[in-house]
């Protein structure tokens, strides 16, 4: 094959304009980057981790548009326009999130490589108002997992978030 042929095989970049915590970010990406990748690599924001990259651990979840969702598993060029919170973006005016530091209270944390898609899920989750109960938030959790099994711990400090806002116990 050619130079030329090989150039020419060469997809084009798409550009994309994504608002990141708050700040829009613009770049050109290539058409099967994931938002994982564009986060991590392109954007440095390294708090969202990569576990299994097939959807299947959670590792990587993020909230986007108010859902969350395992960013290996979406490309970048569909966000295009989105409005998307990762772990990075949780704190505001210095103060942690209610459910970052209940994670704290609660000694969530073991090796902490599942934590930010934890806590996104976590912070999802209370948002879509759902889980009324400690089943409820297992079940609702269950797309993140945990090497070092640290749940009970999680659904604690997730409990703790949803009880003060009145949620739980029901
Ligand atoms: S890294 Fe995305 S679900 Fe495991
Ligand atoms: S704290 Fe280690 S994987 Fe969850």
């Amino acid at each position: 094959m050619s130079a030329s042929q090989t150039s020419a095989a060469l997809p084009e970049k798409v550009s994309v304009a994504i608002t990141v915590n708050g700040e829009r970010r613009q770049a050109d990406v290539l058409p099967w980057t994931v938002l994982l990748d564009f986060l991590r690599d392109h954007l440095g924001l390294t708090g969202t981790k990569k576990g299994c990259d097939h959807g299947q651990c959670g590792a990587c979840t993020v909230i986007v548009d108010g859902k969350r969702i395992n960013s290996c598993m979406s490309f970048t060029v569909m966000k295009d326009g989105a409005s998307v919170t990762t772990i990075e973006g949780l704190a505001s005016g210095g103060m942690l999130h209610p459910l970052q530091q209940a994670f704290i209270d609660h000694d969530v944390f073991q090796c902490g490589y599942c934590t930010p898609g934890q806590i996104c899920s976590g912070v999802a989750l209370i948002q879509e108002g759902r889980a009324t109960s400690r089943d409820e938030i297992r079940e609702l959790m269950s797309g993140n997992l945990c090497r070092c099994g640290a749940y009970t711990n999680i659904v604690d400090a997730v409990e703790q978030v949803l009880g003060s806002k009145g949620e739980a116990g029901r």
